[in-house]
């Protein structure tokens, strides 16, 4: 199969959260089974370019209709873990990704609706004819409404389009009258069974434009499946997914295993494996000794609680605020990597991040850094995850992969990927961590406590959990192959109609 991603994000190079993992992940696992993957997203001035190799401009510019005007772009390509990436580089008056940021613009729904028509005109005018088109949120949804309302009438009918929706909090709601600009006729699609937005009647909605015209709608996780499904989990879409149910699924995302390798990683001190975990103890006291927590030598009693998170309200950050505190008087360390685009959120950390500067047990980094926070998954025993809500969450299953046992608030995806310790009604051998299902401050307490209770008394116990956290297969392999069956079906429907 061909398959175009076409995305906001990319690992690594542009990378704001999980979207960009996937992005990457699941391009990987289709290309290691030989199928040939490519990837568009915009060229943003504040991608890592360190992380891209052959680096080159595609000769010709690409032409590209918005706002009743041809606009050109300077297309580039290049690798990115190995995959074929195509950069657009649009030449328009408002620079419109060369902002020192990927979102978080007064304009992101022109620069992203500009980008999403200038990107399906490329694979198609290139006569790349892929057969799958997968886009990604709503950064990418118009696609689909633009492929058969624009391309299809013109006979460039050759995919068809998969869409991922990572997130329904983001549903790209403008005035019907912005879809112009993209070439989408407003009132032709300002409609209920189109894009009119469910709750905003006189707004259109790209998600839902997205859920109504594409072939294959999928989410990133069964249980999110189902909460989008629901009137408090749709945000306005669940009447829409409802109707379109026969082509909505819930896969759970994977990880990409040889990215998030403990074995094989060289940002952490020391590598290690199930058959030997005492590595983990080293990358323990090298995280101590890196962000100068007290306690040396490799069998210290105090565990290290860790935390890998954008700090937004959705993540539960009024939890992990708590659990900073409750570590400290269980008498384990913290460690927070975080950041947040939410200024009021960035500053509080930051404020509390000076307050325990230097405190013996508290590190709260108020930053993104990819690098540093593989040693934060080596380092950690106990990894708190306590999304209020969560479609996936990736850090769960990276921090299992490295070892560190997860207390994860029961919603989506970590509802499908961590199994608490204590639940007989699961079998013994994929319990792998603490699991809770309130909101408050005490729910997350008392699971925390269950997970300093046996790290403490039962240390054999531990390891044994911790060896069985490790060998969870969190690979993309089966997931890829559900996306490939839903590819293949979709293929062979629009065969058997075009014969
Ligand atoms: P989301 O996409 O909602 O942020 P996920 O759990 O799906 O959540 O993915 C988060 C990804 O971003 C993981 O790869 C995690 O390691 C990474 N990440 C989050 N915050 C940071 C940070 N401050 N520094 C480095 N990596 C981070
Ligand atoms: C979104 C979701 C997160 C998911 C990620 C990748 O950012 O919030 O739960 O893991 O996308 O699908």
């Amino acid at each position: 199969m061909h398959i175009v991603h076409i995305a906001a994000e990319m690992a690594p190079v542009a990378k704001v959260g999980g979207l960009a993992d996937v992005v990457t992940g699941l391009g990987r696992a289709f290309q290691k089974e030989n199928h040939l993957v490519e990837i568009v997203i915009p060229k943003y001035d504040c991608m890592d370019y360190s992380k891209i190799s052959k680096l080159t401009a595609v000769e010709a510019d690409l032409d590209s209709f918005f706002d009743g005007c041809i606009f050109k772009n300077k297309v580039w390509t290049g690798i990115v873990e190995g995959l074929p990436v195509y950069f657009i580089e649009p030449h328009h008056p408002s620079r419109l990704f060369w902002r020192g940021k990927i979102y978080g613009e007064n304009d992101d729904f022109k620069r992203f609706t500009y980008f999403s028509r200038a990107a399906l005109q490329f694979i198609l005018q290139t006569e790349k004819r892929p057969d799958i088109i997968h886009c990604h949120d709503w950064h990418s949804a118009v696609i689909a409404p633009l492929y058969w309302e624009i391309y299809v009438p013109q006979g460039l009918d050759s995919a068809r389009i998969a869409f991922t929706c990572h997130n329904f909090e983001y549903q790209g709601r403008e005035n019907p009258a912005a879809l112009t600009s993209c070439g989408l006729d407003p009132k032709r699609m300002h409609r209920a069974d189109r894009m009119q937005d469910n709750f905003i009647h006189n707004q259109i909605n790209l998600l839902k434009g997205a859920i109504i015209f594409s072939n294959i709608v999928t989410t990133v996780s069964p249980t999110y499946a189902e909460e989008v499904q629901s009137s408090e989990g749709g945000k306005g879409l669940h009447l829409t997914l409802m109707a379109q149910n026969h082509k909505v699924f819930g896969i759970l995302n994977g990880i990409d295993t040889d990215l998030w390798n403990p074995a094989t990683d060289l940002h952490i001190a020391q590598q290690y494996s199930t058959n030997d975990i005492d590595g983990k103890a080293v990358n323990k006291a090298a995280l101590r000794s890196v962000l100068m927590l007290s306690g040396t030598g490799l069998d210290s009693e105090r565990p290290i609680v860790g935390c890998v998170t954008r700090l937004v309200p959705g993540k539960g950050v009024h939890l992990i605020r708590h659990a900073i505190f409750h570590t400290l008087e269980r008498g384990g360390q913290f460690v927070l990597l975080g950041s947040s685009p939410v200024d009021e959120i960035q500053k509080e950390f930051e404020y509390l991040s000076q307050q325990f500067y230097q405190h013996p047990h508290i590190r709260l980094i108020v930053k993104y850094d990819e690098t540093f926070s593989h040693s934060i998954y080596a380092g950690s025993e106990i990894f708190i995850v306590p999304s209020i809500f969560e479609p996936c969450g990736l850090t769960q299953m990276i921090a299992m992969r490295y070892g560190a046992i997860p207390v994860a608030r029961k919603t989506g995806g970590l509802n499908d990927s961590v199994f608490d310790v204590d639940d007989d009604t699961i079998p013994k051998q994929i319990r792998n961590g603490f699991t809770f299902s309130g909101k408050h401050e005490k729910d997350l307490g008392a699971a925390l406590d269950r997970a300093f209770h046996y790290f403490t008394h039962r240390k054999e116990w531990w390891q044994d959990l911790v060896r069985q956290a490790m060998m969870v297969d969190f690979s993309w392999n089966s997931s890829a192959n559900r996306y490939a069956e839903l590819y293949e079906k979709a293929i062979a429907r629009s065969k058997a109609r075009s014969q």
